[in-house]
Parts: C-alpha cells; sequence; structure tokens
C-alpha cells in the first residue's frame, strides 16, 4: 500500500456521510498505483522431469481441486476439502492475477508471523489455513503429494521474484472503507443487478456437469452449505469487498472497476449476510485479541463493540478503541 493510499484512507474514516461522494476521488487514486509488471513463468515450457511435472500437478490442483480432492474423488484418503470451490475460484487465473488473490510472488513472505495463529506459520500451514477455512475441509500432511505439489507451484510462480521483495498487487486490493455500516437490504439490489446472471439469484451457483459434482462449478456459490465457512479470509467484509471491486463482475480489471466503492461494500455485505458453514474452534483464533481483524466475523473481540459493528462496519470506531487499549499498559485494569 503507498503512503498516499493509507492517507486517502485515513481521510475517509474521518468523514461523514454527506461526504460519501468522496470515495470516488480516492480510488482514482487507487488505481494509479501502476504495479510494476509480472514476468509470469510459463508452465507450457516445463519439461516432463519429475520436478517440472510436480509443478504442473500444482497447477492442477488450483484449478481443478475438487476434481482432485475434492468431498466427492474416489480415493477417501484424498477427500481434504469440504466443498467444491477450486482454489482458482479465489486465487483468480490460476493464482497469477494482480488484486484477484495471486499466489504469485509469496514463496519468499514464508515462513511468517501470523497473528491467527500467534505464531510463525509455514507456507504449509498456509495452504491448510484454506484448506480447512476456504475449502472448509481438513489438513493435508506437509508430506501429502498433493501438498508437495501445491508448494512446487507457488514456489515456480515466485521464480523471477527476489528474494524479500513484497510486490504490489498482491492480496485483494485496499479500497476506501464507509463511514457508515455497510447495507445488506442496499446490496441485495445490486446483487441483483450486477451478479445473480452468473451466480444464481439464490446465489448457489452454477455446478460444471450434473448429477456428479467432481468437476467443480462453471461459477461458484458465495453462500450456502457448499461456499467457504465463517473463519475463511473471504468472510471477512473488506476483504470480500475489496475482492469484488477489483474482480468481479468476473473478468473486471483491478485498473478499471465496475463498481462504485460503496455498491461493493453493499452488495459483499449482501453476500456475508447469507449461512454458511460454521467453523468449530474459531475462538482460538488470534490468541491476542488486540491483534484480530477489527472485521472478523466471530467473536471473542477485545472491545465492547457488537458483533453487527464487527461484521458491517464501520470500522474506524473500533479501531480506535483497539488502538488506545494497545497504548495503555494494562487495558484490562479496571479504572
Ligand atoms: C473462497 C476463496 C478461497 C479459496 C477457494 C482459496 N483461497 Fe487461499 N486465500 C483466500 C483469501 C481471501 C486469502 C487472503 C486471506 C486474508 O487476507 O486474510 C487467501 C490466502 C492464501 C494464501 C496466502 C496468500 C498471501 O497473500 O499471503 C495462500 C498460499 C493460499 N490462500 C492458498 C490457497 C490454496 C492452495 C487454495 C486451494 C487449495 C486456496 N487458497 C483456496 C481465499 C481463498
Ligand atoms: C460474468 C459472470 C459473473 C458475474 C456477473 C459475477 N461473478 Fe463472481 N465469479 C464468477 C466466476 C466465474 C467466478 C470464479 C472465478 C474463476 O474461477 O475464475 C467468480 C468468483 C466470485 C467470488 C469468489 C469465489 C466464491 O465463490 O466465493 C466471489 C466472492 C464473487 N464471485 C462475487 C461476486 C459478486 C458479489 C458479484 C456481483 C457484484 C459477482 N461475483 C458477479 C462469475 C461472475
Amino acid at each position: 500500500m503507498t503512503s498516499r493510499f493509507v492517507t486517502c484512507a485515513r481521510l475517509m474514516s474521518g468523514i461523514g456521510l454527506a461526504a460519501a461522494w468522496a470515495l470516488l476521488a480516492c480510488t482514482g487514486a487507487f488505481a494509479q498505483q501502476q504495479p510494476s509488471d509480472w514476468i509470469v513463468p510459463d508452465v507450457t515450457t516445463l519439461s516432463d522431469s519429475p520436478a517440472d511435472r510436480l509443478i504442473r500437478k500444482g497447477r492442477e490442483l488450483v484449478v481443478a481441486t475438487p476434481s482432485l480432492i475434492g468431498p466427492n474423488v474416489g480415493d477417501a484418503s484424498t477427500r481434504y476439502a469440504g466443498n467444491n470451490l477450486s482454489c482458482s475460484n479465489c486465487h483468480l487465473s490460476a493464482g497469477t492475477r494482480k488484486f484477484g488473490l495471486p499466489l504469485f510472488g509469496l514463496a519468499h513472505l514464508f515462513p511468517q508471523y501470523s497473528a491467527r495463529k500467534g505464531g510463525e506459520i509455514t507456507i504449509e500451514d498456509r495452504v491448510n489455513s484454506c484448506m480447512t477455512r476456504s475449502l472448509n475441509g481438513r489438513e493435508m500432511p506437509d508430506s501429502a503429494p498433493e501438498m508437495r505439489a501445491l508448494v512446487a507451484y507457488i514456489d515456480f510462480l515466485s521464480t523471477n521474484v527476489a528474494k524479500g521483495e513484497t510486490l504490489p498487487g498482491l492480496g485483494a486490493g485496499s479500497m476506501p472503507e464507509l463511514a457508515r455500516a455497510a447495507d445488506p437490504a442496499r446490496g441485495s439490489t445490486i446483487f441483483r443487478d450486477a451478479c445473480a446472471a452468473c451466480h444464481g439469484n439464490d446465489g448457489l451457483g452454477v455446478r460444471r456437469s450434473l448429477p456428479t459434482t467432481d468437476l467443480g462449478y462453471l461459477v461458484p456459490p458465495l453462500w450456502g452449505a457448499d461456499s467457504f465457512n465463517n473463519g475463511a479470509g473471504m468472510a471477512r467484509l473488506s476483504v470480500a469487498a475489496n475482492f469484488v471491486h477489483f474482480n468481479m463482475p468476473h473478468g473486471t480489471d483491478y485498473a478499471s472497476p465496475r463498481l462504485s466503492v460503496e455498491d461493493a461494500w453493499d452488495v459483499a455485505a449482501f453476500m456475508l449476510s447469507h449461512k454458511r458453514p460454521v467453523k468449530p474452534g474459531l475462538e482460538r483464533d488470534f490468541p491476542d485479541l488486540l491483534l484480530k481483524p477489527v472485521d472478523a466475523p466471530y467473536g471473542p473481540y477485545a472491545d465492547g463493540f457488537s458483533v453487527d459493528q464487527h461484521r458491517y462496519g464501520p470500522f474506524g470506531p473500533i479501531r480506535q478503541a483497539i488502538d488506545k487499549m494497545k497504548q495503555s499498559p494494562s487495558p484490562a485494569a479496571p479504572r
């Protein structure tokens, strides 16, 4: 994130409803921070060596996850995923799209500190975090051939990236926040106009080949039993809203978003207002609650704000309360 953009976000969090139109000026500033060109290594140039075959297998696992490790594959021991999403339904273009949650250029960033775990995590841990949350499944052992293949592919995608370099374009982007709570009711209208044609009026997506579900979705579901669970990154409003702003409708390029900032927050709120699988044990996430993202949709929280405000915002007041607690020497002490 550029310092210019941080300034913009701070500015926005301080303004009231009446100045909501000014959000548009800030999106412009964001679009101008052009990430440098990415030299994505080409899988089609790989040889037939065992190492190169492993990389290709990893790419297949990313784009055809349910056919290989989904809940309906023949070999029960490789049913790691609990739903029929593919990694690439979220990590767009097989993980090579800027602000489409890329898997590109990541390898050197691991191991890294994870506030969610309260300790260091490896790339395998990070993949398993998506397996158990985004794919609502179970952990793959580090030694599983599928895990080795996924990590080989992620390593391969970092071939041209220097160690220590954090590339602009990672993640799902970071547009300004609203000064009000995101509004699922307003979002329902946007959903009907901008999403339902592909994801369905019921939001449940379109399967590739009924009656079998082995091959996953033509268009993935946004909620319901076969969607990501409530512990997933996409279940956080800011992640979903940015992903949608910079990538949806499908084919949108981050440099020219089609939904306004406001519409993206509201439609994401509508999406996240629906039922989805619940992951047990989430209360153990973020052992230091002051490091918990303000939009984690599940408690416990260090502050006194409602679950609803954590789910839909506005996040500015929560952030201010947390900052205050961080500065106070003993936050729990009664006054
Ligand atoms: C429902 C959407 C979704 C699916 C499906 C999904 N992921 Fe993710 N993944 C995310 C999100 C969102 C993040 C970023 C989380 C955050 O910002 O907290 C992420 C982060 C990651 C990261 C770390 C990226 C970074 O920038 O540090 C890796 C590695 C990863 N996922 C791998 C996978 C793999 C491999 C699969 C398939 C087995 C997968 N994911 C499936 C949504 C998804
Ligand atoms: C033109 C069809 C189309 C439209 C319109 C569209 N999407 Fe998508 N969406 C897709 C496809 C296809 C994918 C899977 C991406 C892939 O595999 O490349 C996807 C993926 C997603 C994902 C991540 C995967 C998941 O299932 O959670 C979210 C979230 C999402 N869309 C939300 C929306 C929202 C909200 C809108 C409306 C603003 C929208 N989409 C409009 C086709 C569309």
